[in-house]
């Protein structure tokens, strides 16, 4: 049947060429059968195919120089094998956590993140539905944090509290309001509000209802303590250092008071991921700086 098939094709090949026609012929999956040329004809050249790798040899220089893919993004070394984190760490949706809520850019009063999870006990100051909660992907990157802190033997860093709700936010602004106005009776309740702003956000303003940020410090058992004295521990100083490690940022820095709307907070860290925590961490910026930058680029 084969052989049958061969000569048909040959014999329309010939015929082909013979009437000069130009029209290819699917190729075959066979080897191509050669027809001896009749008496004073010569068999068409077959295009010379140039194999891939030759071409590439031969080609002019390209003017432009090719496209080079952005180096890829070192993971940093850790004491713990924090590899199951690496997906919280460095989220694949890089630039999905770099939310800015402050005094100009609010929040609905009724926003709550939809996956809210409880940090792990161990991590925690408080228990039961006082529990700090974070989004599920910063509450991966602080269980990290905390694990690599502990291996470095700093372990009584806990988070107090990390997502807050508008009403929550609204309690404490208010108290903190009563207890400035308590604590100098001749402040008009604006004089306290105004004092109160350096430090605590109004209500649907505040970056804790986004669950992307905690405080956390080691002084939760020191009534002698102040919260400011946490800087002073080497635990901080590690954090301080270290953070971005993690995706997390000191989001209210010294100096940048102006810009942030807030005094500087040692206890106060936002997750936005390791990419953008580097270049936030290497540049010296605050969150508004890096965003507004970022915009322009
Ligand atoms: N302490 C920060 C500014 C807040 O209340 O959100
Ligand atoms: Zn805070």
């Amino acid at each position: 049947m084969k052989a049958c098939l061969k000569r048909i094709t040959a014999a329309l090949i010939l015929l082909l060429l013979l009437c000069g026609c130009t029209e290819k012929i699917p190729a075959e999956t066979e080897a191509p059968v050669i027809v001896p040329p009749g008496p004073g004809e010569t068999l068409p050249l077959p295009e010379t195919r140039i194999p891939e790798t030759a071409a590439s040899v031969t080609e002019p220089p390209a003017t432009e120089p090719p496209e080079t893919e952005p180096p890829a993004e070192i993971i940093p070394t850790f004491k713990a094998d924090l590899s199951a984190y690496e997906i919280y760490m460095a989220p694949a949706d890089r630039d999905g956590y770099l939310l800015l809520v402050n005094k100009t850019h609010p929040i609905d009063a009724d926003s709550v993140p939809a996956d809210l999870v409880y940090l792990p006990q161990e991590y925690a100051v408080y228990s039961g539905e006082w529990r700090a909660r974070m989004t599920s992907v910063a509450a991966g990157a602080y269980t990290a944090m905390l694990t690599e802190l502990s291996a470095n033997g700093y372990t009584d860093v806990k988070a107090t509290l990390a997502y807050r709700s508008y009403a929550t936010q609204s309690y404490l602004y208010n108290n903190y309001i009563a207890e400035e106005m308590a604590k100098n009776p001749a402040l008009s309740k604006e004089e306290a509000r105004a004092i109160v702003e350096t430090y605590s956000a109004p209500p649907g303003t505040s970056e804790h209802q986004t669950g992307l940020c905690t405080d956390m410090h080691n002084v939760y058992n020191r009534p002698d303590l102040e919260l400011e004295d946490f800087e002073k521990t080497d635990a901080y100083l590690w954090l301080r250092d270290n953070c971005w490690k993690f995706g997390f940022i000191l989001r209210f820095p010294r100096g940048k008071e102006e810009i942030t709307g807030y005094q500087f907070e040692c206890w106060h860290f936002r997750f936005v991921g390791r990419y953008h925590a580097k270049r936030i961490f290497d540049s010296g910026l605050c969150l508004e700086e890096y965003l507004e930058k970022l915009q322009k680029n």
